[in-house]
């Protein structure tokens, strides 16, 4: 089986190598917006919602017969369905091809290193109090989801003690045409439109 990172969509920013096994795999797994992007004609397809049970179990029979080739946004080491294939074949049955991380371009956009950035994931989860807190300098780059959001996570972060004024980036539907990247403080995102699948760049 092979798991490629689509980068964070654009097929501009997809590595060769994964774009070539998308477009010569015979059965393709992916979110409904990279199957409609990247699948070709005459593929089999699967749409991965909520349900990872269902997937595994769909991966599980097209495997006895032919290869799989599963699509995660991102890179696929990074908070992707990855993980739940790890627990559910050895490790000499996937072959993993990495995108480049929604966290590693939006640093990239903002034209900020990111060797000292800590990266958080509200993406289903919440990270610890201790994980969230305020050190003077500290940057934060944070996946976000529809609980935790561009709008949520700068009034946790200001809870927990990070500064009002700490510059803040949103940045939405990164390499898409209608990329949104909104340059603010901690207090100002607040009151910004909500963006509920982004990256936050936060500097202390
Ligand atoms: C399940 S996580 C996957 C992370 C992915 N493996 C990665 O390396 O970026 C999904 C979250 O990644 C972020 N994300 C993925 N693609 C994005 C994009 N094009 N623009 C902004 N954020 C994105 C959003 O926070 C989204 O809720």
């Amino acid at each position: 089986m092979i798991v490629a990172g689509i980068g964070p969509g654009n097929p501009d920013f997809v590595l060769p190598a994964a774009l070539h096994a998308i477009r010569s795999a015979k059965v393709l797994v992916g979110g409904s917006r990279a199957l409609a992007d990247f699948a070709v004609e005459g593929q089999c397809t699967m749409t991965i919602r909520g349900d990872i049970p269902a997937v595994l179990s769909f991966i599980d029979e097209k495997l006895r017969e032919q290869d799989v080739v599963v699509m995660v946004s991102g890179d696929p080491g990074y908070f992707s369905l990855l993980d739940a294939l790890r627990r559910s074949y050895d490790e000499e049955l996937l072959q993993v091809i990495p995108g480049i991380s929604s966290v590693q371009f939006a640093f990239a956009r903002l034209a900020l290193p990111w060797h000292d950035a800590s990266f958080l994931s509200f993406h289903g989860r919440r990270p610890s109090d201790e994980e969230l807190s305020y050190t003077p300098g500290r940057v934060l780059g944070i996946i976000t989801d529809k609980a935790y959001s561009s709008r949520t996570i700068p009034k946790l972060l200001m809870e927990l003690g990070w500064p009002k004024e700490a510059k803040t980036a949103i940045c939405a539907r990164l390499s898409y045409d209608d990329e949104r990247i909104v340059r603010t403080t901690l207090g100002g995102a607040v009151s910004e439109r909500e963006e509920t699948h982004c990256v936050v760049v936060v500097i202390g």
